[in-house]
């Protein structure tokens, strides 16, 4: 199927029309009493809106549905066809921007910046600080944020592994955030957009952290993973931050200092990934996002991944990529797929604006053990989330199943 959609549904406000930020409510009252509902009620409830921000809460999957492969091309200029291709976008529903002050959507192309620090003979060029809150942060952020409702969804304590955490909070107007200005086409944007009721639904969790942070009602600083990650700790759960940058490091700690549910530590993340698996708990999820400055760092990933996911088959991991050549990533998803990883879920968005167009073109994630929720979920999120990111004719997002459901 094709979905299209339009440069008009992007929309921007300048500074003096933001709105205040609405303090988001404690997050315990986003869940509400469950319901047990089938995989096919659910998909319709998220489409419909009436799904709450803690959808997973006692439910089952009583159906299970081979999902098609879905990958769609994203044109604009077609905002016409959208209301009778997407159901999530039916006129009925309304929509709004999230209450936190949009900015300007203008940004020059991305670029990678580092410090050139070498630690133990290795270059440690990434800084996060450069790139935070851009597109592949979003829809990182945006699933990451999912999962994270899925896992509080149930009364069990989880642990969430964050390899390569980074710093944890971002500040937009610093001097790095400001020499990139990437935020303006990820955050920027995402939060200048009017927002369809159910995809609204869906963002909330993360919206709402990114707002929690910004109580001035201006967009000012943007939360890295361990920030998303420990909003939605409850007492019982527990964060470990791993992060290597010794600046990083640093602010990483400081941010999570005085919380005893959450640990920074200055770990390889490789070695992490499997010294820290299984965790106690028995359920949690794994974030792995390496900075891909190391040649070989696609298959590193791949011996990682498959080596945790030994140790803890039934563990959430959530694993990105950087989109640069199609051929590479080709590669890495055919040795995850014979990597003997059961179920796995693809979902990538490439925002570039012309095929031709060399660099960071989109990114991707793999969701291993996915909750059984998310395919269905990305259904709405996914033509949102490219509709507002897009650059141009060139963009285009899949969801697809790698291992186990369709795959089979
Ligand atoms: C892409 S950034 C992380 C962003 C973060 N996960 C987020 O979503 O906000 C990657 C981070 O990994 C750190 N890093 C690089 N090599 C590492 C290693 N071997 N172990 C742990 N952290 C590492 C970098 O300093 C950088 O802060």
């Amino acid at each position: 199927m094709l979905v299209q959609h339009s440069a008009n549904g992007i929309r921007s406000q300048r500074r003096s029309e933001r709105v205040p930020v609405q303090r988001p409510p404690h997050l315990i009252e986003r869940v509400v009493a469950a319901q047990p509902i089938n995989r096919g009620k659910h998909a319709a409830a998220v489409r419909g809106n009436r799904i709450n921000a803690a959808p997973e809460l006692a439910q089952r999957p009583v159906e299970r549905r081979r999902a098609p492969t879905v990958e769609r091309r994203i044109a604009v200029n077609v905002e016409r066809n959208r209301q009778s291709q997407d159901p999530s976008h039916r006129a009925d529903t309304p929509r709004r921007p999230h209450p936190i002050g949009p900015q300007s959507i203008q940004a020059p192309p991305l670029r990678l910046h580092g410090t050139g620090l070498n630690l133990n003979g290795r270059a440690m060029n990434y800084r996060h600080a450069y790139h935070a809150g851009n597109f592949a942060d979003v829809m990182k952020h945006a699933v990451l944020c999912r999962v994270l409702t899925h896992l509080r969804g149930k009364p069990g304590a989880f642990r969430v592994i964050d390899t390569h955490a980074g710093a944890g909070v971002y500040d937009l107007g610093g001097v790095e955030a400001g020499k990139t200005l990437e935020w303006r086409d990820g955050i920027g944007r995402l939060i200048g957009a009017e927002l369809d009721a159910p995809v609204r639904a869906l963002l909330a969790p993360y919206l709402d952290a990114v707002a929690a942070l910004n109580p001035s009602g201006a967009l000012a600083t943007y939360p890295g993973s361990p920030a998303l990650a420990r909003a939605w700790l409850r007492s019982q759960d527990r964060l470990i931050a791993c992060e290597l940058e010794p600046q990083a490091q640093a602010a990483l700690s400081r941010g999570l200092a005085g919380d005893a549910r959450a640990k920074a530590i200055a770990i390889d993340g490789w070695t992490a990934l499997t010294a820290y698996v299984p965790p106690k708990e028995r359920r949690g999820l794994v974030l792995i996002d390496p900075p891909f400055e190391q040649d070989g760092e696609f298959s590193r990933l791949v011996q990682g991944l498959a080596a945790a996911h030994r140790k803890w088959p039934t563990g959430h991991y959530l694993v990105w990529y950087p989109i640069k050549d199609p051929n590479e990533v080709a590669a890495f998803v055919r040795k995850l797929a014979r990597s003997g990883i059961a179920k796995m879920l693809r979902v990538e968005l490439i925002v570039a604006s012309s095929p031709g167009e060399t660099g960071l073109r989109g990114s991707g994630l793999i969701v291993v053990n996915p909750p059984w929720t998310l395919h269905d979920e990305l259904e709405v999120l996914m033509p949102a989330l490219a509709r507002i990111l897009c650059r141009g004719a060139a963009s285009k997002f899949l969801y697809q199943w790698i291992a186990g459901e369709s795959s089979r």
